[in-house]
């Protein structure tokens, strides 16, 4: 397969005027999957994934909100390294590697809220919430051992290169410039085809409207597989509206870690999903009213916005065949107060409810990918493009071929 151009050139081939991109896909399908089914199902590629994928560029790690105040500490993996993201004193929230500077003991397994320090429990060190070593009782063998500030910076905690946007916290394992300002670059850099198509959205103003946890049996590339699959939607998810409506999507790959479809008139098209409508997240221009965006920041955060709400699902692999979602929706912080407590609610409860619809086609899916079979799936140029590109950006980074 040939490398891809990004953005990847249009081309519009469908009867209703939409956009099918040029992606990996050739006319006829090949009888030949783009990522081996080994790579759903094998201990050895899930780990190979965790170190390739999510152990290099920047990953979705959590939510600001899990680490809400001044002193919330609440551990997470990702690529199998255990982490803490942590609420300072100062306001900045900072990622750590969750091992004690002393033994190595993970500092919590359980989110806390400490009072200014974060103490380990084996021979009680702690560190304040910058990472720096704040004491180390009996160092020197005397109950209060003075530390030099230079020791006490050396063992501080690893800091993790990090980066806090549109409500969620990213972290780039790979990065060595672990500084605020470096971060910020990088990953204004990292994202900047999809942050100038969304600049008309104020996201230093999203309120929280739900959150719910999904535990899915399947492997994490089906949860993007299913997301980008806009093919599925008049069979698993009819409440959405006629064919006609699933079938106005325009595929885009804006770069080889964003990719994903819009539908320029989804939200006109498809059913109300509330009986009030909310305020929409900052000046949206007229044109884009209706447009519902859908991509998947590689590898784990899978991002929808329509005009007046934006909703997250962030994901952990846990194992090869199970993967724990973190579903969010967020509306505009003049919603926020009790006269649109209803409508916020109706809102989570119309996608929790997508969602959930989801739940019996990725247990399949992951069943059929026992089979040899699956090795000679037939993705169709028409619907999957998308995918397509998704797969590739796997099989490149994982070594599949
Ligand atoms: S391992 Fe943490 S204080 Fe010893
Ligand atoms: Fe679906």
């Amino acid at each position: 397969m040939s490398t891809l151009q990004f953005p990847v050139p249009e081309r519009t081939t469908t009867s209703t005027g939409n956009i099918v991109i040029d992606g990996p896909l050739p006319a006829m399908p090949t009888g030949r999957a783009l990522v081996p089914a080994r790579a759903y199902t094998g201990a050895e590629e899930f780990a190979l994934e965790q170190d390739r994928i999510f152990s290099s560029g920047w990953v979705w790690a959590g939510y600001e909100h899990w680490v809400g105040e001044v002193g919330s500490v609440h551990p997470v993996t990702i690529g199998g390294k255990p982490l803490l993201l942590v609420h300072g004193d100062d306001g900045q929230i900072r990622v750590f590697h969750n091992s004690c500077r002393h033994r190595g003991m993970a500092l919590t397994e359980d989110p806390i809220v400490v009072q200014g320090r974060i103490q380990c429990a084996y021979h009680c060190w702690s560190f304040k919430l910058d990472g720096t070593l704040a004491a180390a009782p009996y160092y020197t063998r005397e109950r209060r051992s003075k530390l030099d500030p230079e020791t006490a910076e050396r063992l501080s905690l690893l800091l993790v290169a990090s980066h806090t946007w549109a409500g969620m916290i990213f972290i780039d394992l790979s990065a060595t410039d672990t500084d605020p300002q470096a971060c910020a670059e990088s990953f204004a850099a990292h994202l900047e085809p999809l942050l100038s198509r969304w600049s008309h959205i104020d996201f230093s103003r999203l309120h929280l409207a739900g959150e719910k946890k999904f535990d899915v049996d399947a492997n994490w590339k089906l949860i993007v597989e299913n997301f980008l699959d806009f093919y599925h939607l008049p069979f698993v998810h009819p409440q959405v509206g006629p064919v006609t409506v699933s079938l106005d999507v325009d595929d885009i790959a804006l770069h080889p870690d964003i990719m994903g479809g819009s539908y320029p008139r989804g939200a006109a098209g498809k059913a109300e999903k509330t009986s009030k409508s909310l305020p929409w997240l900052g000046d949206v221009p007229a044109d884009r009213l209706e447009r519902q965006d859908i991509f998947c920041l590689f590898p784990n955060a899978l991002v929808f916005l329509e005009a007046d709400w934006f909703q997250v699902i962030g994901y952990h692999p846990v194992a090869p065949n199970r993967t724990v979602e973190y579903m969010s929706i967020f509306v505009d912080s003049s919603a926020a107060g009790d006269d649109y407590s209803e409508t916020r609610a109706q809102l989570c409860e119309v996608l929790w409810e997508v969602n959930e619809q989801d739940m019996p086609m990725l247990h399949r899916l992951q069943i059929g990918r026992n089979s040899p079979g699956s090795d000679s799936t037939n993705l169709v140029s028409h619907w999957d493009q998308v995918t397509a590109v998704f797969q590739d950006r796997v099989a490149t980074k994982a070594g599949y071929r």
